[in-house]
């Protein structure tokens, strides 16, 4: 049984497939018709699918839950907050007694590191992880990959990619650095000492206006307070008058915005930079509905045992 823990669970060409495939259901997620032609194929229809989400999301629960849909499956949403989970019930106990519904996929969001790859012990249905304390978040990544592909061409090798923000406890940043790696990017990693992650060999500054010139996209993260033991930094305030993108640092350059939400405004981009045609945060969710349907398509139905 194969799980979608990390993006390195998947070859190369793997993603290559589950990319065209999200590609190929991009048109028909913009169909406002009632021609069914247009309409992606039912292929899960008669699968159910268990989200069972630890930790507050909009877009990674929705988009699953849209993706599911789009291919005719049905979702069964665990309220985690009303689960025996509360009642000291194990998530591994959780989880047995969800497979034991024989569900064709679970897909979990986890405060700490490590508990996907937990539950695999626990299930005979693909585990998908939809973000795991600081760990990972595969399908973010895959869907940045695809945004970036999309504004910078098919080729990301040479491309300088900046990584900017909380990168030290960010599950996107990790994730974003394994696969972005993988496809020659050069990145480079731009925050203060405290938000670095302590042993990357990546190449970093903590002052985005030396790399700017070199950049074809920037990747903003957000500060991720709830991970902080202690505040290492003086405020919020302070760090976005050094980190913050605005209108007037990126200028009249040619750079792709991106962002994973929750963007915390004017601290992680300014509000006037997120309506720029350059900013493609809306465009990122979009093409996570149809790679979230590419990756259940490839782990329901097209990897078995
Ligand atoms: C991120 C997450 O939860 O990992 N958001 C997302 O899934 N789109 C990033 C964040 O919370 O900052």
């Amino acid at each position: 049984m194969r799980h979608l823990i990390e993006t390195s669970d998947l070859s190369t060409d793997e993603i290559e497939r589950i990319l065209h495939k999200a590609t190929q259901f991009l048109p028909m997620l913009d169909s406002t018709t009632l021609d069914s032609s247009k309409r992606p194929a039912q292929s899960l229809a008669h699968t159910n699918i268990i989200t069972i989400f630890f930790e507050n999301s909009t877009r990674t629960l929705s988009s699953f839950e849209c993706a599911v849909k789009n291919l005719g499956g049905s979702i069964t949403r665990l309220d985690v907050s009303r689960s025996s989970t509360s009642k000291g019930e194990t998530i591994s106990d959780t989880a047995a007694n969800l497979n034991a519904m024989s569900p064709h996929a679970i897909i979990i969001r986890h405060q700490s590191s490590g508990a996907p790859v937990h539950l695999t012990k626990s299930v005979s249905c693909p585990i998908i992880n939809g973000g795991d304390g600081a760990h990972a978040h595969p399908t973010q990544a895959l869907l940045d990959l695809l945004t970036l592909r999309q504004c910078l061409g098919q080729n990301l090798a040479g491309k300088r990619i900046g990584i900017i923000g909380d990168i030290k406890t960010s599950r996107v940043a990790n994730s974003n650095i394994e696969l972005l790696s993988r496809y020659g990017a050069e990145l480079v990693l731009i925050a203060p000492p405290h938000f670095l992650p302590p042993h990357s060999k990546l190449a970093y500054t903590h002052d985005i206006t030396e790399v700017i010139d070199s950049l074809h996209a920037i990747i903003s993260l957000r500060t991720q307070t709830e991970r902080h033991s202690k505040q290492n930094y003086g405020s919020l305030r302070d760090y976005a008058n050094q980190f913050c993108l605005t209108k007037q640092l990126i200028g009249d350059r040619d750079i792709v915005i991106m962002h994973p939400g929750p963007v915390h405004h004017n601290i992680d981009i300014e509000d006037e930079l997120l309506k720029d045609s350059r900013c493609k945060v809306l465009q990122q969710v979009r093409n996570g509905v149809a790679v979230r349907m590419a990756v259940l398509e490839f782990f329901i139905l097209e990897t078995k045992a």
